[in-house]
């Protein structure tokens, strides 16, 4: 197999050396990228003098009809190429010839495979950015339908407070739209050009590195040509915020999961997103949810992965690296995977809303409602804690609700209790009163509402 470095070797590689060291079964992925940096790399060489304008034309015409035919399929990367670089070099110089040879002038796969890994992020992270966006618009959809849609809150998995479902679906909005501003972060801090860094010490000839990062759109080259053609960071801090939004669907998933249990019925799993069983004929799964929640895992392995092999890693470039395509590329994948699917979920699942208030209802999280109407007529805080206690006890004894105690059992464990007490712990007061910014109270879920769509309209 002639490989693009086989001059000084005497021998040829052992083919299970050859396939050990191979990327091209996984690097074949971006083929666009690899073909759109060397685009910008020889129209740069030309502008220098490096290349004439008649060798540019011909090497991207070449280019360009690699693209086209790899697209149309009339081209296949096969896998007797080493990597996604000489295949494309190789099939150059079979179309073109001589000019083909000197498209490589200058550069090194080290900051060759720098780019197109930095490409091809660039452009996934817009894409995760653009699914992102999806699911908050779902989001907030939902949020808007059910400002008096009334569920219980949770602390502990217990019963604690009634709140809407507008201000469930709030709280994923917010952590979702902070992993869209870490995509943003990400992109400003990785967009820098490394092309030009050459193997690892630059290169002798007048290369425009200034010039090149502009063709491809960067805020400019990189600053190290060690530090470029090493630098993975990027794709860790990118492993990271993909981890962060597979644990906030993951999180979501599993409330999806305890909401569609037989004992819950909170919402209903469209048919098209859930299965049955081989067995057991009255089964609707929801294995959607469970599989985003299992896949996250994946996703956090490729981060300790990639972290674990940068560390032991001396400048500059190692063979090491060449590990961080399938693990980037994977998690890329699977919260890409994920994310739509979770959205198409979310968006044709039915919530039952007669039941989630009726389950807000029973369960006493209008207990702390009932103190503070105590400490509003007086009673001090702690003593008022002790009474609804009480009330709570008597209500668990005679299976009840605190609302649907008569005033004469509220007046035997407390004369301070009056008609009025009713009105003060019914669901819609227990909600509407929490009006502070953030809280479920309408007015204030209202103000919210109004940033979250501002926010989307201009981001
Ligand atoms: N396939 C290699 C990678 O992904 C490309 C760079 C190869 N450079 C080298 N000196 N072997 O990292």
């Amino acid at each position: 197999m002639a490989q693009l470095w086989g001059g000084r070797f005497t021998k040829e590689t052992d083919q299970l050396v050859y396939n050990f060291n191979a990327s091209i079964s996984f690097d074949k992925r971006f083929y666009e990228q690899d073909i759109r940096g060397s685009i910008a790399h020889v129209t740069m060489l030309a502008k220098q003098g490096i290349l004439t304008e008649d060798e540019k034309k011909q090497i991207i015409d070449g280019l360009n009809g690699i693209r086209e035919d790899v697209e149309n399929g009339t081209l296949e990367i096969t896998d007797k190429y080493e990597d996604i670089h000489s295949f494309v070099e190789a099939n150059l110089i079979d179309r073109i010839g001589d000019a083909g040879k000197k498209l490589h002038t200058g550069r090194s796969r080290n900051d060759q495979v720098a780019l197109d890994m930095r490409l091809y992020t660039r452009d996934e992270i817009i894409e995760l950015d653009g699914l992102l966006k999806e699911i908050l618009e779902v989001l907030l959809k939902l949020m808007k339908e059910n400002v008096e849609t009334y569920m219980p809150g949770f602390t502990h998995l217990q019963k604690a407070q009634p709140i809407t479902l507008a201000h469930h679906m709030g709280a994923y909005f917010e952590m979702f739209k902070r992993d869209r501003s870490r995509m943003k972060d990400i992109y400003k801090r990785m967009n820098y050009c490394p092309l030009g860094a050459g193997a690892l010490a630059g290169t002798t000839y007048p290369l425009d590195r200034e010039y090149t990062a502009e063709l491809l759109d960067f805020a400019g080259p990189t600053l190290n040509s060690m530090d470029s053609v090493s630098d993975r960071d990027y794709l860790i801090e990118l492993l990271s915020a993909m981890s962060t939004v597979m644990m906030h669907l993951s999180r979501f998933s599993e409330e999806v999961i305890i909401w569609n249990s037989n004992e819950y019925q909170f919402v209903d799993i469209d048919d098209a997103y859930s299965t049955g069983s081989s067995i057991m004929p009255q089964k609707k799964n929801p294995d959607i949810a469970e599989l985003v929640r299992g896949k996250t895992g994946r996703v956090y392995g490729a981060l300790t992965s990639l972290l674990t092999t940068m560390k032991g890693i001396p400048l500059a470039y190692n063979k090491d690296m060449q590990e961080d395509k399938e693990l980037v590329f994977d998690a890329i994948d699977t919260t890409k995977g994920c994310l739509a699917l979770f959205t198409g979920m979310l968006k044709t699942m039915k919530f039952n809303n007669a039941r989630m208030e009726e389950s807000a209802k029973h369960g006493f999280t209008n207990a702390t409602d009932a103190a503070d109407y105590l400490v509003n007529h007086g009673v001090p805080f702690r003593d008022a804690h002790g009474i609804v206690g009480q009330l709570v006890l008597y209500c668990i004894e005679h299976k009840k609700a605190l609302d649907d105690m008569t005033m004469e059992e509220f007046k035997a464990i407390s004369s301070v209790f009056e008609e009025d007490i009713y009105d003060a712990i019914s669901m819609k007061t227990c909600v509407e009163m929490r009006n502070t910014i953030g809280a479920p109270g309408k007015a204030a879920m209202e103000k919210v509402i109004a940033i979250e769509e501002a926010y989307l309209v201009t981001e």
